[in-house]
Formats: structure tokens, sequence, C-alpha cells
């Protein structure tokens, strides 16, 4: 790694999905209620992607919009690298089909990064290593999310959480004192069952059976995650504090994952870090995986909510169970 090259953030962008499904359409799919779903949750409303639309296509605005923000082209773009989980397909990876959308150059590698819902910082963690080892120089990170499609919406425990959308960074080699700090990434392969989709790949290929015992669906032990989420969190956050020589009360915004406002409610005073710092839409978005952090970062960035050297804490947890931290000065 090259000590004078940083990586720095120099535009963001997001696709929200135009659907709107609120706890009380759920009401009336499964035995659930408003209530249940708010007090346990925080969601209110999930956004859900128009029937034609695919993954890359949300990512691609995501990136336009971004470019936009980072006064560069797509064919300033030297890598490209999507966390998803819920590509259009198999193969080729989705970040192939983002790159042939926003027409960038052949000389643009692209790539998926499968992370679950720490896909983004997963995806951002390597864009930083290109750049500090001079490899690249203009990469677009993405998180990117079409969950309702993998859904089963008569399982009341996953189908009350999940929503579509993407966000982008455009991530640039800088030679100033600003940019990611550091990113940390870990994994418990211990709970590998607790977060699937089981289906459609080597173990379980698509066949009638894969189909009638919905091996397609997103399955989750929502207990057993939530109960390491809160600690991994946690630790994530001050592994990243710490090995930058700063405090909590440095910290300005946290970009975190959110899947559930408890497990963040706990984080926050974990860690000591005030919730009115977290940049918050879970309540409009639902749980959008890899593209959660992306777009409330957009979101707190086009609201004035981020200035120029400020600390940008950014935490994610998901299937694997992969989970990992960014800091990051403005
Ligand atoms: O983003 C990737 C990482 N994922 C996460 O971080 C998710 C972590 N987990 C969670 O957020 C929570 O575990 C959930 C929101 C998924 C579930 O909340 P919970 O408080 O852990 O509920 P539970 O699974 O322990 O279920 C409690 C009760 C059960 O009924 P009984 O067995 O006590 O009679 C469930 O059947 O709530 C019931 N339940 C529901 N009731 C109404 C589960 N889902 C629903 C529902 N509506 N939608």
């Amino acid at each position: 790694m090259s000590a004078d090259i940083s990586t720095r953030i120099i535009g963001t962008g997001k696709y929200k999905a135009d659907g709107v499904l609120t706890n009380f359409d759920l009401e009336k799919m499964v035995d659930t209620s408003d209530q249940w779903i708010t007090e346990r949750t925080g969601i209110s409303e999930r956004r859900v992607a128009s029937k034609g639309i695919a993954t890359s296509d949300m990512a691609a605005e995501a990136v336009r919009s971004a470019l936009n923000m980072a006064g560069k082209t797509a064919n300033d773009l030297d890598m490209i690298i999507c966390g998803t989980v819920t590509g259009d397909m198999p193969l080729p990876a989705t970040a192939a089909l983002i790159q042939q959308k926003i027409g960038a150059s052949n000389m643009c590698a692209s790539f998926d990064v499968s992370a679950a819902c720490a896909g983004f910082i997963y995806g951002l963690s390597v864009a930083d290593a290109f750049i500090k080892t001079g490899k690249a120089k203009n990469i677009a990170v993405i998180g990117a999310e079409m969950l309702t499609r993998f859904m089963d919406f008569e399982d009341r425990n996953t189908c009350v959480l999940f929503g579509d959308g993407a966000g982008a960074v455009i991530v640039t080699a800088d030679n100033s004192s600003r940019g990611i700090l550091s990113t940390h990434l870990f994994t418990d392969s211990s709970l590998t069952g607790a977060l699937q989709i089981p289906g459609g790949g080597s173990l379980y290929p698509a066949s009638e059976k894969t189909i009638s015992s919905k091996r397609h669906y997103i399955k989750m032990e929502g207990r057993e995650v939530f109960k390491v989420a809160v600690k991994y969190l946690a630790d994530a956050a001050e592994v990243a504090i710490r090995s930058n020589g700063v405090t909590v009360d440095d910290i300005d915004v946290v970009a975190a994952h959110q899947a559930n406002m408890r497990i963040l409610s706990a984080v926050s005073k974990r860690v000591n870090i005030p919730i009115e710092k977290f940049a918050l839409n879970l309540r409009y978005y639902g749980n959008t995986s890899s593209a959660s952090i992306p777009i409330s970062l957009d979101e707190a960035v086009r609201g004035g909510k981020v200035s120029d050297n400020n600390l940008v804490l950014m935490i994610a947890l998901g299937g694997g169970i992969s989970w990992g931290s960014a800091l990051i000065k403005w």
C-alpha cells in the first residue's frame, strides 16, 4: 500500500424503487400487524421494484447519479464492484451488466462481491485496496438488491422485512488526508445456515422439488442472527475507532446497515454513539441488504448531513455471517 494515496468518495447516488408496500398491505397478505412490524423492527413500509426492472437497472441508475455528483463519466471508471446476492442472474456478474448499461469501456474490470448485507463494505474494502496499491484510479462501488423477488409472501417471518433498492459511490485516488482511513472484515461461518437462499446453486440446482419446497426463497433464523448482530456490529465499530486513534465523540455520522431498529438502538448504546448520529431510513425502505448503507449515505450527503472532514463510520452485518466496518474522513 502506498502511504500517500488515499481513497476518497467523491460521488454518491441511489435508485428508489417505484412501488410502496406498507405494513397495512402486508396485514392483508399474512397473519401480521402494523403494530408487530413497527414495534419489532421499526419498518413502516418498503419499496418494491416494478416488473421488468432488474437489479442491474437499479444499480446503473445509482451509478449514473453518483458519477454525476463526482463530475466523472462512465469512461473514467476502471473498475465496477457490485455487492449483491440478488443479481440479475447467476452468470454473468451483475457488475458486467451494469457496465453495459452505463456504457463504460472494455478497460473497466467488473465483478460482483457476495457478502449479503455486508456486501457494500466488502466491495468498498476491495476498492480501497486496488486504489491504495495504485492498480485503479476511479471505481464505482455498488450495493444493489431485489429482495422482493426472492421472498415467500406466505412467510411472515421474512416477507415483512425486506425491500428493493440500490446505492452507489464513486471512489477516486487522491493525495489528501481525506478518504477511507481503514476497513475491517469478518465472517463467522458457524452461522451459515441462519440466513440463506438455499436453492438454485450447485447444492440444490433448480428442480421441481426445489420449487415446491420453496428453496429459492430467502430463509432466516431471525433470532439466531439477532443474538450475534449487536455484539459483532459493536465490535466492528470499536475496532475501526480504536485502530485510527479516535474516540466515539469524534464520530459525526454512522451509516449502518439497517435490518432492525432494536439492533441499531442496542449498538448505539453499546458503543456510546447517540442514535441521532445514525443516518436512518429503515422505516421507509425496510431491509435492503447491501443497498442499505449506500442509499442512506446518499440521502445523508444530499440532505447536507455530511460535511467535509466529518468522520463517517460504516457498519454492516448479514448472511455468512459476514460483517465489517469502515471509517472515512469525508
Ligand atoms: O439483514 C441481515 C441480517 N438480519 C438481521 O439482522 C435480522 C435479525 N433479526 C431480527 O431482526 C428479528 O429477529 C426479527 C425481526 C426477524 C424477528 O423479531 P423477533 O423479536 O426476534 O421475533 P421472533 O422471531 O423471536 O418471533 C417472536 C414471535 C413468534 O411467535 P411465538 O413463537 O412467540 O408465538 C413469531 O412467530 O413473533 C412471531 N412473528 C410474527 N408475528 C407477527 C414473527 N414474525 C411475525 C410477523 N407478525 N411478521
